[in-house]
């Protein structure tokens, strides 16, 4: 994140306030296609990437929006030619330790989401310490699923909670919603109000899949890297007309 504050931090005026969404998640797709339209390798697509997720992370926090949630990499991720993954495994390392600084000095939370265990070593120890080092930010909090996986997720909280009620510190009518997202990576974070996807895929992937239930779903054309304020102010406005119902009428 860098310091060029415009009149673009604050909310423009078309957008009510009252009904921003509180948590926004992305699915950043569409980099390679990107980068390969233009003739570049797309390893050169995902550094455009970050820079709009980067830019994007400074608009909801202007703007007001708590939470932001990003899919970096999933669990499917793995199977890209070898040096993609390592490339993003890089990068994922140098952004975090270049961003660092700044994240502390605009109040930003980040958290890593995901089985976080797999990562190589060093990234690991990166992602630990930005997440000790920010964990009381409150300007924004900021997840990022890296190695992630929907289903791993919901199937290793099912495992912790079979564990406590094998231990007899549960019992089976007692697994409510509640007990259940307590062991979600996510504990603690609000679900999803608006989820974004990019390059036009009209697929969840895998993605924050007990959390999305009453997402309201944005399919964009526009790719990752060209995903800009001005996109993501129709995605706001789009939002804002639709009517959430939540299963009532
Ligand atoms: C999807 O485009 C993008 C990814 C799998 C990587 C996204 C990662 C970033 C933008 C970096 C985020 C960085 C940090 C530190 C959080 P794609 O490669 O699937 O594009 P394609 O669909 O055109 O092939």
């Amino acid at each position: 994140m860098t310091a060029h504050h415009t009149q673009l931090q604050y909310l423009p005026a078309d957008l009510k306030r009252e009904l921003l969404p509180k948590h926004v998640a992305v699915i950043m797709d569409g980099n390679g296609r990107w980068a390969k339209r233009q003739g570049l390798p797309r390893i050169i697509g995902h550094k455009h990437g970050v820079d709009a997720l980067k830019d994007l992370l400074r608009c909801c926090k202007d703007w007001g929006i708590a939470a932001l949630t990003a899919y970096a990499f999933s669990t499917e991720n793995w199977k890209r030619p070898q040096e993609e993954v390592e490339f993003l495994m890089t990068l994922f390392q140098r952004v975090l330790r270049q961003e660092l600084r700044e994240m502390l000095e605009e109040n930003v939370q980040i958290r890593f989401v995901g089985n976080l265990q797999a990562l190589p070593r060093i990234l690991q120890e990166e992602i630990s310490r930005s997440m000790e080092e920010t964990k009381d930010n409150r300007a924004i909090r900021f997840t990022v699923a890296t190695n992630y996986g929907g289903r791993q997720e919901i199937l290793q909280a099912c495992r912790a909670i079979a564990d406590q009620v094998k231990q007899g510190l549960l019992q089976p009518d007692e697994i409510d919603e509640a007990t259940f997202e307590r062991h979600l990576y996510t504990a603690g974070i609000c679900d999803p109000d608006l989820l974004i996807r990019t390059s036009g895929e009209m697929r969840i992937s895998n993605f924050l899949l007990w959390q999305m239930a009453y997402a309201e779903i944005y399919i964009t054309d526009t790719l990752w890297p060209d995903f800009d304020r001005a996109e993501f102010h129709r995605a706001l406005s789009a939002y804002q007309q639709r009517e959430r119902r939540f299963g009532k009428v």
